[in-house]
């Protein structure tokens, strides 16, 4: 009945009334234009760069975790409310998530006075608030965490630091703005005897990820994707942001959508020019605007005729509480009515419609442009987290969404039709707002003490700038021992000759077998060495591990057995090439082509074999196959095939490096610097086996329990320590202990591990390299944990994808002290005050994970200042570079030399 009437007063209406509703009324293609324009300003103020100039602030919260109802005890929360009043809560969680928190409050009235005074006496009177509410429920002596909502805009430098950046809404105290408000409150509160504070600004509802406040002011904070968030420097996880979505339109972008009631509020407020969405959309400017349409009607002869309406030109004379009354259905008209006598105006029927209209026409329009800030941020959380469809729950607070059902009608319809591609569920935070703060707290409470469990776990892992200084130290000290003829046997490093005397000059030719065996292909290879390129073409053959720990014969049959295979399908049976034997293990060369096994490494574990020469081995297996064509030229270890591989290309290449299954080194050094051999003349190339760096115990301050189970439970317990902290063979390994100990520390999980990860090596090297990369969507990370069993949620997925981060960037640096050391010795061999040269490197690790060669990259040149060191990836594996040395090999051969 009353809408009837309305809509025949409506078509009734004067057209300057029309006008200004129609002015109040945005089309949906023009709120769809300014969701646009929103967005676009809301990925602006997530970026560093343009962050200034976006109007919307997008300030950190330092709050990175939503609550999951679990393990929460009891708070006690502080809220200044709109400007009159305190609000003081005790909420007890109970730490199941059936149910509800249980709260009791207090509120106590703000005297006016308070707001326009001195920051010390607001603070004060806060503290004094939270005491007498202590001693009112019987608890004066209880230490607890408190909440502490803080509705003004802040910018925020961790959970419990915030800074006021400006005053709004009414409250202008001196001496707060720019101050830390928590520490403001802190202050005032230790005066006063009372519990310990945890501040923080911003509530949040169980399971919401996005709450958006449209109270006296208005204001969003959404769940960001942390990397996007440039200023908070955290790169993993989400962090909920603060959009300070009250500034839209500060820049100009709302100008098509502001009409001149709204032009009119702006300028008798006192922030003129700013805020100009939250004026349009707050509850505390709703009624000026209305005020205002009432006002420029009447002025025009459309409203209150012949009455004096002088009244409607003083502020606040309409507050948002009568708009509301106004717009009821039920008894709207009769409070117009009431409403409007009351302020001497003397209303008609119509005027009291037409006001009717105007008040719904306002909060519409509030409600609308709320939907639309909503929809974009939305929008952005479905576009930053690379997902078709977005499902979120937003939790809804404020006294204008609370009483207004049409508000939140209007709301909800609009989101859907301007973010069609998201499903929110709006939850109103009714209950009592502060139970956020509360909630705010209680995360923080859990995830401040599961990091700390984390920390702890962690920091034995992370090691400082010295700690890799010493590591380069202990290096450098262990390859001098290792070169000095007396000292040898005590270190760790045996620094084997090599008997390659030079880098690859480009004039090698030939076609050439080689051998590749050690990495984590068996690979056999013909090598055509020619003027201008190499050609070379190879079979990867499986070493079932039965053979490799089986026994020396076996070993070397299937080898041979291999190479035949490989000569038959390349019609190489009846010719005799030279052989270049690339064999990635520990070996004593007395000669090019002789290399006695020192032992045996990675997984390997032949026996007969260790103490032989593995040349010898190869020979004897060839003549039990009948197979007489083989011609070995040369032994190689994978770091020497590399480093002359890469050297074909780059003459400075004077160092091997792998980091694959295993990890080693091997560089060109002077002569007269290897007591191990006689002579002084020119270079050798000297593998390090560095791997076996630590075996003397000289590293055991940096093994950490992980580590060291790692060890135990290897195949050679207290050897290659090194190699352990560093290469693919067992990086998974040591991030299957961390976990296994945040599982039984309840950190992860839930404390539920799964059957499976009591499995050694089930966690593999490669889901580091896939867990780290670089904006991998978490549920893949939770797919990879869910294949191991493991019920992961969002956050367990953040923290699981920081363990290895911190596993393999220990193992970079590590690597990089290590390779520090090389260059420093090089450098000072040879005398010079700057040292450039070329790495040749290989290996998967170094190869497939995102971060590990940029991460030794930027350690290695922050500890070797003075040595301007370049990468270069060996692409067609070590075998080409055993080729290289088999061509040397043979050019200078004896053609008696043993076949
Ligand atoms: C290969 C080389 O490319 O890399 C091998 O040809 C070497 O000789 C290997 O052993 C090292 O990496 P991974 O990861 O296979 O052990
Ligand atoms: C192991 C071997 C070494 C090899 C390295 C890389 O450390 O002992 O010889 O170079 O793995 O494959």
């Amino acid at each position: 009945h009353c809408g009837a009437q309305l809509l025949s007063a409506a078509l009734t209406s004067r057209p300057q009334v029309q006008r200004v509703l129609l002015a109040l009324t945005p089309t949906l293609e023009k709120l769809q234009e300014v969701k646009g324009r929103v967005l676009e300003a809301l990925e602006q103020g997530l970026s560093r760069q343009s962050g200034a100039r976006s109007t919307m602030q997008m300030l950190p919260t330092f709050i990175c975790s939503t609550p999951d109802g679990t393990g929460e005890t009891a708070l006690l929360d502080a809220v200044p409310g709109m400007g009159s009043h305190v609000r003081t809560l005790w909420v007890t969680l109970t730490g199941d998530g059936n149910q509800s928190p249980q709260l009791m409050y207090h509120v106590f009235e703000m005297p006016e006075d308070i707001t326009q005074g001195s920051g010390e006496a607001l603070f004060d009177f806060i503290a004094q608030c939270v005491k007498n509410f202590l001693e009112e429920i019987g608890n004066p002596q209880h230490r607890l965490p408190l909440g502490f909502i803080f509705p003004f805009s802040c910018r925020q430098t961790g959970l419990d630091k915030a800074e006021l950046i400006s005053w709004s809404k009414g409250f202008r105290c001196s001496d707060v703005e720019g101050k830390d408000v928590v520490q403001l409150l802190q202050a005032a509160i230790s005066k006063q005897e009372v519990g310990a504070v945890w501040g923080s600004r911003l509530g949040g509802l169980p399971h919401a990820e996005n709450l958006m406040v449209p109270r006296s002011g208005t204001n969003c904070c959404f769940m960001a994707e942390s990397h996007l968030l440039e200023m908070a420097e955290v790169t993993s996880g989400r962090m909920c942001v603060n959009s300070e979505w009250g500034c839209l339109g500060d820049d100009g972008a709302l100008d098509d959508v502001l009409t001149p009631c709204d032009h009119r509020v702006d300028q008798e407020s006192s922030n003129p020019g700013e805020r100009r969405f939250e004026k349009m959309v707050g509850s505390l400017y709703l009624g000026e605007i209305v005020r205002h349409a009432m006002l420029m009607l009447a002025s025009e002869q459309a409203l209150f005729i012949g009455r004096n309406t002088s009244i409607l030109a003083t502020k606040a004379v309409l507050t948002t509480q009568q708009v509301l009354e106004i717009m009821d259905n039920e008894d709207g008209m009769a409070k117009a009515q009431g409403i409007l006598e009351a302020l001497g105006l003397q209303p008609s029927e119509r005027d009291c419609c037409r006001v009717q209209q105007l008040c719904r026409a306002v909060v519409s329009r509030a409600a609308a442009l709320s939907a639309m800030g909503l929809a974009a941020v939305l929008s952005h959380m479905c576009r930053s987290r690379q997902l078709e469809r977005l499902v979120v729950n937003v939790g809804v607070d404020g006294g204008l969404y609370h009483t207004s059902a049409r508000f939140g009608e209007i709301l909800r319809s609009v989101v859907g039709l301007l973010a069609p591609e998201c499903a929110a569920n709006l939850m109103p935070s009714a209950d009592v707002s502060g139970l956020g703060a509360a909630m705010v707290t209680a995360v923080a409470l859990r995830t401040v003490a599961q990091r700390n469990n984390m920390e702890r776990l962690l920091a034995p892992l992370r090691l400082s700038r010295t700690d890799l200084q010493r590591v380069q130290a202990l290096m450098r000290q262990e390859m001098e021992r290792g070169l000095d003829r007396e000292r040898n046997a005590e270190s760790s490093l045996r620094m084997l000759p090599t008997y390659v005397c030079h880098t690859p000059d480009g004039t090698e030719r030939g076609k050439f077998l080689a051998l590749d065996l050690g990495g984590t292909n068996f690979r056999v290879l013909v090598v055509h060495v020619a003027e201008d390129n190499i050609d070379i073409t190879n079979e990867i053959y499986v070493i079932p591990t039965a053979v490799m720990q089986g026994t020396g014969e076996a070993l070397f049959n299937h080898i041979m057995e291999c190479i035949m295979d490989f000569q038959m399908k390349q019609e190489l049976m009846d010719q005799v090439l030279p052989l270049g034997f690339t064999f990635s293990f520990p070996c004593q060369q007395l000669g090019l082509d002789k290399a006695v096994l020192l032992n045996w490494t990675k997984g390997f574990s032949a026996s007969g074999c260790v103490g032989q020469d593995v040349v010898q081995m190869l020979r004897e297996a060839a003549q039990r196959k009948q197979h007489t064509a083989l011609k070995v030229v040369a032994v190689v270890n994978d770091t020497v095939g590399t480093m002359m591989a890469c050297g074909y290309h780059d003459p400075k290449c004077e160092i091997g490096l792998i980091v694959g299954t295993g990890t080693n080194t091997c560089y060109m050094e002077e002569r007269a610097k290897v007591g191990t051999m006689d002579g002084d003349e020119g270079r050798m190339c000297i593998n390090m086996e560095w791997g076996a760096f630590g075996d003397n115990g000289c590293l055991d301050d940096f093994f950490t329990s992980f580590d060291r189970l790692v060890d135990e439970k290897s195949i050679n317990a207290g050897k290659q320590k090194f190699e352990k902290l560093i290469s693919g063979m067992y990086l998974g390994e040591i991030v299957r202990q961390i976990l296994l100990a945040l599982v039984e520390e309840q950190v992860l999980f839930c404390g539920k591990s799964s059957h499976k990860l009591q499995n050694r090596d089930i966690f593999q090297t490669k889901f580091l390299s896939t867990i780290e990369t670089p904006g991998l969507a978490l549920v893949q990370v939770q797919g990879i944990l869910s294949n191991l069993e493991l019920d992961a949620s969002y956050e367990d997925s953040v923290l699981v994808r920081e363990v290895c981060q911190t596993v393999s960037l220990r193992a970079a640096h590590l690597c990089a002290a290590g390779m520090a050391a090389v260059v420093e010795k090089m450098r000072e061999s040879r005398g010079l005050e700057q040292l450039t040269v070329t790495v040749g490197v290989d290996g998967t690790l170094y190869k497939m994970h995102p971060h590990f060669s940029r991460n030794l990259q930027q350690m290695l040149q922050e500890l070797a200042p003075l040595c301007n060191v370049t990468f270069l990836q060996s692409e067609d594996g070590s075998g080409k570079g055993a080729a290289l040395v088999a061509a040397v090999a043979c050019r200078g051969a004896d053609p008696s030399s043993p076949q």
